[in-house]
């Protein structure tokens, strides 16, 4: 049993959706194109999971199909009529077991082979789990991980059911900060547990971490840093009621949420492709070692031109883009410059809101009022502007953060900078 298309994409994860506008906008005639997801609904904004699909019932939670993509970026809502009125094959619900890039064909779980002329690899990544760092419980009905919208009904309902209870966040990342905020509107006394000495350490300095610590303490979250859970204690219905910290003290649950990382979903290539950062290696086209095959988003590790390096991204910007410059460059491939990407992160959590361009290598030079409501930085590496970070800022200001980022300029004097603060970005 078999079909064939011209292009696969194989994942149904937000580069997904932004491949599949791409390729219509660029006129592909219906039947050439299949998307495969082991998800049972069309794309999605993933990034809806831990913020708007969080919220109370009473605050109008974000549900299907409001946030089909590509509505993250003001683009047209893709709903399964849409693939189908485009004549967009939709093969959902349905997990490739295996990939075979000589013979170009993909085998489902159903056993069917679907072969392709080009594949675009969107397989994004998986949660770790806790067991991976030689923790066991983390099939208890109430501990919570979050990266599809299985997860995301799961801890929906386990919310409901401890309204006023207690709930213990593991990890300090964006997962542990997103959802930390959700759960304490959702009326749950929340302590986040992480081993860093402050919040978000892959991004934050000190300082910065520091001003949204001091937010989240005021709307009654506990921190305890600097250790990890030993175990869980865990009742006869199979519920964890408490979490042992490496530390010896113990946290009574009524639910447990996990954001400890991802891995990206490269497993299937592995041995056929070439890995790099662990993600799959592609050029400034989105082809990988093999020129038949594509990969973007979360699992593709691509030459960031702005840095001179291999860099693999883990945000929804990042995948959009890399989508549609995969999907250009393979429809016009003398056309296609090599992808030039600024990276771009940010975050909302309560009534915050940051952005963040480019890199936070090198010194970090902090502006703002950092007992008032904009603060910022920016990092200077080898004497150039190389990242910018704003929160509370309006539209032109976050302009001005990321073209500031993008140009590069020569910074010498770091107290005149941090005198300067935001006017520096807004009068480059
Ligand atoms: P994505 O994970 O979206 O999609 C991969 C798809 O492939 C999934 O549908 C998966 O099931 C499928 N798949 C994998 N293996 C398969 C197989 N073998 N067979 C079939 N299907 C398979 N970023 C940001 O910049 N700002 C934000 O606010 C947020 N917020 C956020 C919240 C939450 C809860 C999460 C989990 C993530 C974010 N992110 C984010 C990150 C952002 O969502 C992420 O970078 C993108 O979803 C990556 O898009 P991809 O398409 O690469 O993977
Ligand atoms: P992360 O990498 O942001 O944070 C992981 C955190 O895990 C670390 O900060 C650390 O505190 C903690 N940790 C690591 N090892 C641990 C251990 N053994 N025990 C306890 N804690 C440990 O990852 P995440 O928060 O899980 O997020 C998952 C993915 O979702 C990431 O790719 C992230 O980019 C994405 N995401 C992004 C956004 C956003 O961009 N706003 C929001 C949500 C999720």
């Amino acid at each position: 049993m078999g079909r064939a298309f011209v292009y696969v994409v194989l994942g149904g994860g937000v580069a997904a959706g932004y491949a599949a506008l791409e390729f219509t906008k660029k006129g592909v005639p219906p039947g050439e194109l299949c998307i495969i997801s082991d998800e049972p609904f069309a794309p999605y904004e993933r990034p809806a999971l831990s913020k708007g699909y969080l919220l109370p019932e009473g605050k109008a939670p974000a549900r299907l199909p409001a946030f089909h993509t590509c509505v993250g970026a003001n683009e047209e809502r893709l709903t399964p009529k849409w693939y189908k009125e485009h004549g967009i094959e939709l093969v959902l619900g349905t997990r490739v077991k295996s990939a075979d890039v000589k013979r170009k064909t993909l085998l489902t779980a159903t056993g069917e082979t679907i072969s392709y002329k080009i594949l675009i690899i969107a397989t994004g990544a998986r949660a770790l789990k806790l067991e991976e760092f030689g923790v066991s419980g983390s099939d208890a009905e109430n501990v919570c991980y979050l990266r599809d919208l299985a997860d995301a009904n799961r801890l929906v309902n386990v919310m409901q059911s401890c309204a006023g209870g207690n709930a213990v966040v593991i990890g300090g990342g964006y997962i542990g900060m997103e959802c930390a905020a959700s759960l304490v509107i959702n009326k749950i006394n929340v302590t986040m547990v992480f081993p860093e000495a402050h919040c978000m350490a892959r991004l934050f300095t000190p300082k910065i971490a520091t001003y949204y610590e001091n937010y989240y303490v005021s709307k009654g979250v506990k921190f305890i840093k600097g250790t990890v859970l030993s175990s869980f204690d865990i009742d006869s219905s199979g519920k964890v009621t408490a979490v042992n910290l490496r530390d010896g003290s113990r946290l009574p649950a009524d639910v447990v949420v996990v954001g400890i990382g991802i891995r990206p979903n490269t497993g299937l290539f592995e041995g056929q492709l070439t890995l790099e950062k662990v993600g799959i290696k592609v050029n400034g086209q989105m082809q990988t070692t093999n020129n038949s095959v594509y990969a973007v988003g979360d699992v593709a590790a691509f030459p960031v031109k702005l840095f001179g390096e291999t860099r693999r991204l883990e945000h929804v910007d990042s995948a959009r883009k890399s989508a549609r410059h995969a999907v250009a460059a393979i429809l016009s491939p003398d056309k296609a410059d090599d992808f030039d990407y600024l990276p771009f992160f940010y975050s909302r959590v309560f009534t915050l809101s940051w952005q963040f361009y480019g890199d936070n290598t090198g010194e970090a030079v902090h502006f703002g009022d950092y007992s008032g409501n904009t603060i910022g930085a920016y990092w200077i590496n080898k004497g150039q502007l190389v990242g910018s970070f704003l929160e509370g800022g309006t539209k032109e200001e976050y302009e001005a953060i990321a073209k500031a980022t993008r140009l590069k300029p020569a910074v010498e004097d770091l107290a005149e900078l941090e005198r300067q603060g935001l006017e520096f970005a807004l009068t480059i």
